[in-house]
């Protein structure tokens, strides 16, 4: 098992009020997993895929990633396998405006090798299989341009690749085709099922349909609960 989170809770406070965005959940994943979490606004997606990523802790819960406790890891630990094993992809893209495309892209590569951001030219893409990933998700053309130039579903998919550059074991990726077009949508859905092939471990929440058809493990989340499909009422669309 790669991913096991077991008894999660993440609470807010509200006004006052506490509630739990991540109420008991329950959750794992293997290698080779294709998990697909639907559920509507506001109902815990994002905030767990935060914490199965390693982005926030938990308020109460354990969540073991290939063997490793996250709770037993420092922040500067934690940070450190999150950024060369987990490849997060957030619901809005975020990237360095004083950088171009590509040195964002890179930059996980960078800090894992301790090395300079500055890619002089994007010939140091050959050793890496990141070019035709980016061709694949049709932005190859673009990767020289400041990231204020991209629109914000290029910057989507430029983002998905960014998680990608260090093959992680696991890719958790939180509404990847949410501004996307059809066909996009559709690139995006089939370069996760290639890594799965692979043996990647690949956890999306989305309200993309497509969901349905390429997930082999489908959640639904309610109100903080994770509930293995069926067992909710609610559509998830
Ligand atoms: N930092 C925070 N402080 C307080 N409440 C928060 C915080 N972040 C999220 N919430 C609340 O927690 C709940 C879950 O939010 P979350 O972003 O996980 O939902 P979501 O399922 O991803 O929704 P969407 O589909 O709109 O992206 C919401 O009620 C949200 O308002
Ligand atoms: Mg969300």
């Amino acid at each position: 098992m790669i991913l096991n989170a077991s008894n999660l809770y993440k609470t807010y406070t509200r006004r006052g009020d506490e509630f739990n965005a991540v109420d008991q959940v329950e959750f794992f994943a293997w290698s080779g997993d294709f998990s697909v979490i639907f559920g509507e606004s506001g109902s815990g997606k994002s905030t767990l895929l935060s914490l199965l990523a390693g982005i926030h802790r938990p308020t109460k819960g354990s969540i073991v990633f290939n063997g490793i406790d996250f709770a037993s890891l420092t922040d500067a630990e934690l940070s450190a396998i999150r950024n060369d094993k987990i490849g997060y992809i957030p619901q809005d893209a975020v990237f360095l405006p004083q950088f171009t495309v590509l040195e964002n892209i890179l930059l996980p590569r960078a800090i894992r090798d301790g090395k300079k951001i500055r890619v002089e030219d994007i010939s140091e893409l050959t050793d890496l299989d990141i070019f035709s990933k980016l061709e694949s998700l049709g932005i190859a053309h673009l990767v020289n341009e400041m990231p204020a130039e991209l629109s914000g579903g290029e910057l989507k998919r430029a983002s998905i690749i960014r998680a990608l550059v260090n093959k992680p074991d696991i890719v958790i990726a939180d509404e990847p085709t949410s501004n996307l077009d059809e066909a996009n949508g559709k690139n995006v859905f089939e370069l996760l099922t290639e890594l799965v092939q692979f043996g990647t471990s690949v956890i999306v929440a989305t309200h993309d349909a497509r969901g349905f058809k390429y997930g082999n493990r489908l959640y639904t989340m309610l109100k903080g609960q994770l509930l293995p499909s069926g067992e909710s009422d609610y559509g998830g669309l």
